[in-house]
């Protein structure tokens, strides 16, 4: 048997790996940063399970390289926008995520960077680090509330319903939008209501991103949008990069068009935007979304199970359709 994992991950999910099939079918690529291409084709093959992290670019000719063996792609994340999924099927290979795992860990996170970008939390911390802070003034970086304003949730899966679970306690209006709408009772209970894309861009005093990156939701956030945004609009994104124009929400940090943005993931990570970086207004970290000890722990565990699962020749938990 060979498992790759592609990146040193929890023991908790190595040990389910190791204690499944032997400490010698395991091999972990040791290195910090995304394994290089060339050697990941290299020791894919003959693979029997492949988990491999988002950074990894699962297509036809990896597939092709692992050969007719190759099981499963239980790739360590829930959104797969990595894997080309009909190509797995093509192979024959089964695609598993993490889901469920991280929704309040990542909504933890959304929520940190709404309040930090609202507050100017970046721009405080720079400030007082930089020595400029002199005396208490009463007109020093002031920011916007959050408590009682409106909340625009832009897809409205696990994470953007938790999104709206925390904005109940801020005493929040919830507007959402997603291709789905929700039963009256769920919209009921959450407090949430169902808006246009238009209506919610132009309404809400903070918008969270919580779509998966299709083809339709990409560039959903360009100019157009920034610019039908609230002047005191603060945006946060926790999804996927491409979600989002760069260079757009650049534009509208600083000219004005919005207050603030948080950012968690980036177009091409993990180059930034130039002009992203100048915007004193952003809050912008290094897609940290499920980044606690226990939810890493845990997506790293979901991962090991759905592989031992399938090459025990059982159903996964955690198939992905396409
Ligand atoms: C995911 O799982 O898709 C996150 O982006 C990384 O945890």
């Amino acid at each position: 048997m060979k498992i790759i994992v592609t990146r040193i991950i929890p023991e908790r999910g190595l040990n389910i790996l190791r204690e499944a099939f032997g400490e010698e079918a395991v091999t972990v690529t040791q290195q910090e940063g995304p394994i290089p291409r060339a050697e990941l084709l290299r020791i894919v093959k003959g693979a029997d399970a492949l988990l491999p992290m988002l950074t990894e670019r699962i297509d036809d000719e990896l597939l092709d390289t692992a050969g007719p063996q190759l099981k499963i792609v239980a790739n360590n994340a829930v959104g797969y926008d990595n894997i080309d999924v009909p190509a797995a099927k093509r192979h024959g290979v089964i695609v598993t995520n993490t889901p469920g795992v991280l929704t309040e860990t990542t909504a933890d996170l959304a929520w940190t960077l709404m309040m930090a970008a609202a507050r100017r939390v970046g721009e405080g911390e720079r400030f007082l680090r930089g020595g400029k802070w002199t005396c208490w003034s009463p007109m020093q970086l002031l920011g916007m509330d959050i408590h009682g304003a409106t909340l625009g949730i832009f897809g409205m899966g696990r994470i953007g319903q938790a999104m709206a679970r925390r904005a109940a306690g801020f005493g929040m209006k919830v507007l959402y939008t997603d291709s789905f709408r929700m039963a009256e009772g769920a919209e009921k209970s959450l407090n949430v209501t169902y808006v246009d894309k238009d209506k919610l861009v132009r309404e809400s005093d903070f918008i969270s991103c919580h779509c998966p990156l299709t083809p339709d939701t990409r560039h959903a956030f360009s100019t157009a949008e920034f610019a039908a945004m609230k002047s005191t609009a603060v945006f946060v994104n926790t999804s996927r990069g491409p979600v989002v124009d760069e260079a757009a929400l650049a534009e509208a940090l600083q000219s004005g068009k919005i207050f603030a943005a948080g950012i968690d993931v980036f177009e091409q990570e993990p180059k930034v935007n130039p002009a992203l970086l100048e915007c004193e207004n952003a809050v912008l970290i290094p897609h940290l979304g499920s980044a606690s000890v226990e939810t890493r722990s845990r997506m790293a565990a979901i991962a090991a199970q759905n592989i031992a699962a399938c090459l025990r020749g059982v159903v996964p938990p955690h198939v992905v359709q396409g």
